[in-house]
């Protein structure tokens, strides 16, 4: 037996940021280090993601984890002790020979993330070293992520009360991963004071965006550049815009129907208004614009406007290598959201990366709608040289855990908080 072999795997349920179970993990070797994560939970899930395992029933509301936590417990503890923590594609493998099933449906992709997760952080602290070095070995990190942080969100997220999801800001202008934040920081506080003055502040949706009382999708667009001026910064070259347009959560056989703006829209006209948009307004990414399967649509969509914005695959690309791919070979999107928990496996998460790069995609690394304390994703974002970090608004402590652990690793990585150089990106010629 050595230092790094898995002696003990425990489970417990914890609770996450809309108050609901969770999996937490904690993996510890006979050398004595422990490793620990939470698994995250979406709400609009693509259909293709790993299975978020629930036990159903009566108590909270079908939410409960049990299920997922006795599998812990009784299938993957068995089979993981007396292996070893570093071995995390053997750790995966196991994982998935074990479920049997093709999207984690007998484990939980819950169960497994947070397995996983717990694993990597275990492997790092047996090394004596902090996640983000750990994943990047010898090669120094090249930089922090860009951030792009939701100023008011909706869909899923808030009852629907506008139908595009998130309408998010991403410092393209900072210098450094601080200014960025400090930037961000002024146009949050902005957009609260625009919506206080019109009364319509009420408070926040699920990742601590502003409720998004507005009459139209369109104005929330207007607002945020509204925001991003009042905060003396230049829309577009300092401060860009980008949406999260969540498509599948509105589309019903090929018809997308804006409630908000009274409207039904066929692929064709759907396109042409995000298109508008685009030439209106600083935006310089859009995800998920249309339905997930829609690749044909996804493809027409990419051909018009990825040259000058990013296309991001978040629903359409479930963090799946395959999936990304068969997109990039048809010509849709240009860029991936990875969501670790979509796929079920940190392998499975890397081998998605190493496709995007392979492929000549950009990559975004994200946390869920429903998130906990847990910091994992920024340590990735650091360790992988990942160029962008999404996770949510700049309020309430699971998302301020995230771009608050990107500062405690500026402080000490050897690129500082040096941020990915701007033309890194498609859209920054634009
Ligand atoms: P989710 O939303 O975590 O509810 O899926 C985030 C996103 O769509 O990017
Ligand atoms: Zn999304």
């Amino acid at each position: 037996m050595s230092k790094t072999t898995i002696n003990s795997i425990r489970a417990r349920r914890v609770w996450d940021s809309r108050g609901h179970p969770t999996v937490e993990v904690e993996v510890s070797t006979a050398g004595g280090a422990t490793g620990r994560a939470i698994a995250p939970a979406g709400a609009s899930t693509g259909a293709g993601e790993a299975v978020d395992l629930r036990d159903g029933g009566a108590a909270f509301a079908g939410l409960d984890v049990q299920c997922a936590i006795s599998g812990v417990r009784e299938r993957i503890a068995p089979a993981l002790i007396g292996m070893d923590a570093e071995d995390q594609a053997a750790i995966d493998g196991r994982m998935i020979e074990i479920d049997g099933t093709p999207n984690m449906a007998s484990l939980g992709g819950n169960a497994s993330i947070a397995t996983s997760m717990a694993t990597l952080h275990c492997a790092a602290a047996a090394h004596d070293l902090p996640l983000w070095r750990y994943l990047a070995g010898d090669r120094d990190p090249p930089h922090l992520p860009l951030p792009e942080v939701q100023i008011f969100g909706g869909g899923a997220h808030a009852e629907r009360r506008v139908d595009i999801q998130d309408f998010m800001v991403v410092p393209v202008g900072a210098d450094d991963y601080h200014q960025a934040l400090e930037w961000v920081a002024d146009v949050y506080r902005a957009a609260g004071a625009l919506m206080s003055e019109s009364g319509r502040r009420v408070g926040v949706a699920d990742e601590g965006g502003f409720w998004p009382v507005f009459d139209t999708n369109e104005e929330a667009i207007e607002i945020l550049v509204r925001a991003i001026e009042q905060s003396g910064r230049k829309p577009g070259q300092e401060i860009a815009i980008s949406l999260d347009i969540a498509a599948s959560e509105f589309n019903e056989d090929g018809r997308y129907s804006l409630s908000c703006d009274g409207i039904k829209l066929g692929t064709d006209a759907f396109s042409e208004l995000i298109l508008k948009w685009l030439r209106l307004y600083p935006i310089v990414a859009v995800e998920d614009p249309l339905a997930e399967d829609d690749l044909v649509g996804l493809a027409a969509f990419t051909s018009r406007a990825g040259s000058t914005v990013q296309v991001v695959a978040d629903d359409a690309a479930v963090t799946s290598e395959t999936r990304i791919r068969a997109a990039a070979a048809a010509g849709a999107c240009n860029a991936f959201l990875m969501k670790p928990n979509q796929v079920g496996t940190v392998t499975g998460a890397r081998a998605a990366l190493e496709a995007a790069r392979e492929v000549g995609w950009g990559a975004i690394i994200s946390a869920r709608s429903g998130e906990t304390e847990d910091v994992t994703i920024v340590h990735m974002a650091v360790g992988w040289g990942i160029e962008q970090l999404k996770v949510g608004s700049f309020a309430r402590s699971e998302r301020m855990a995230k771009w608050n652990e990107g500062l405690r690793i500026a402080d000490v990585a050897p690129c500082g908080a040096a941020l990915p150089p701007a033309d890194r990106f498609l859209w920054s010629a634009a």
